[in-house]
């Protein structure tokens, strides 16, 4: 495994990322696109080339040497993903294929059993799809109300509003820690003591926040918090469920099937316990096991100072954009991740994609998965370069000239 690195030196962390050994069309590969997937360093990979060469078998099920100390290496990522994020049990980590997978599962399972006609889930105005979908499937269903809380043109998140929307009603709220659309820190720890007030249940779709900043669930009062490993630097397909222990005890089977069972007859099954009676079928060792290695990284680095990096390339950016004509930024809330979403007057966000492509430069164009937002702020798409902890000031210079190519293209 990659040893930690004690101070911040970006050439040397760009070392363990062997995907920026490349030539893309015959430039450097400058990956501005990791608020979609991250990259991957070399001791996550070594991890899944490890377990599938030398370790593999099923868990949880075989009585033999391979079975046994898989589950124990298993168990043991799901231990460090608890303390990773400041759970108090490993049973409260429910792992999944994704965050889309963890919101399903809570709407599901916690939703149709707990919530009834009439009763409200607010949501904000720009959440993932992935946050909006699985509620109104289940509104439709049981006929609740989804109410929306507002934002500013800048990206803000109104709390102001969104405290008036708060009743009785409401018995869930389900928001972003980090926009990634437009990169908005949300005012989450208020959120869910302002919900809290009122008995409302709050989950939160931390996906862009884990990968910049520490997240601790039980310091915020979570009772719901969903990540994927992907966008943290660890494997595609795995992610996670955190639920705190009495909500996740009463709540009904998402899926049925091998492992999440205690006995089954013809006439009756029984349940398996917690965090088992969840993961249903053979689930994604590897995933989970690189997963969990994927955050022993991050925190060798240092979450601190992965935070502060991102935010100077931010802050480095954000100036030096100033200075393309015709940008439109269309994320300036006052508190911001390393995510830069905006609009060009000469160029629709696609071409803008392309045109960066050409040179190397990978940025994300679109409605990003979060095409309500796009409607609030009135266009079809924009163009979004979001930063990763192995991002330099280099790029961002790369980047800016990028859009100043684009400018002299379609001028
Ligand atoms: N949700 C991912 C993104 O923001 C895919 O790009």
């Amino acid at each position: 495994m990659t040893a930690p690195h004690n101070n911040y030196n970006i050439d040397e962390i760009r070392k363990d990322f062997p995907i920026f050994n490349q030539k893309i069309y015959g430039k450097p590969l400058t990956f501005l696109d990791s608020a979609a997937s991250a990259q991957k360093p070399q001791c996550v990979i070594d991890a899944v080339n490890d377990c599938y060469s030398h370790e593999y078998s099923n868990i949880h099920r075989g009585g033999y040497f391979l079975s046994q100390s898989l589950t124990a290496k298993y168990e043991a990522a799901r231990e460090k993903i608890a303390k990773h994020i400041g759970a108090k049990s490993s049973k409260e980590i429910i792992f999944v294929r994704g965050a889309t997978e963890a919101i399903n599962l809570v709407a599901y399972s916690w939703g149709r059993k707990f919530l009834a006609p009439g009763d409200e889930i607010i949501l904000s105005q720009m959440e993932h799809h992935s946050n909006i979908v699985p509620w109104q499937i289940l509104r439709d269903e049981k006929d609740l109300v989804l109410t929306v809380s507002p934002i500013d043109q800048k990206g803000n998140f109104l709390l102001e509003e969104f405290e008036k929307k708060l009743s009785d009603k409401t018995k869930l709220v389900a928001i972003t820690h980090i926009s990634n659309a437009l990169g908005t820190i949300t005012p989450i720890r208020q959120i869910i003591k302002l919900a809290h007030n009122f008995g409302a249940k709050v989950l939160v779709d931390g996906c862009q926040a884990l990968p910049h900043k520490n997240v601790d669930v039980v310091d915020l009062d979570a009772d719901f918090y969903v990540f994927s490993g992907h966008k943290i630097y660890g494997p595609t397909g795995v992610g996670v469920l955190y639920g705190k222990q009495h909500l996740l005890d009463v709540m009904p089977p998402y899926q049925g099937g091998g492992d999440m069972i205690r006995s089954v007859t013809f006439e009756k099954t029984t349940f398996n316990e917690l965090p088992h009676k969840f993961e249903a079928g053979t689930p994604h060792i590897v995933g989970g096991i690189g997963l969990a290695v994927a955050l022993d990284y991050i925190t060798g680095l240092g979450i601190d100072n992965i935070h502060q990096h991102e935010q100077m390339l931010l802050d480095y950016a954000l100036e030096k954009i100033k200075d393309v004509e015709g940008i439109e930024l269309r994320g300036q809330a006052d508190d911001m991740a390393g995510i830069l979403s905006f609009t060009m007057k000469s160029a629709h966000p696609h071409d803008i994609g392309t045109i960066l492509d050409q040179d190397g430069i990978a940025i994300r164009t679109g409605h990003h998965c979060a095409q309500p937002v796009m409607d609030f702020m009135d266009i079809p798409a924009t163009a979004r370069a979001s930063f990763g902890l192995y991002n330099t000031i280099e790029e961002v210079d790369r980047f800016i000239d990028g859009l100043h190519k684009v400018n002299r293209i379609f001028a």
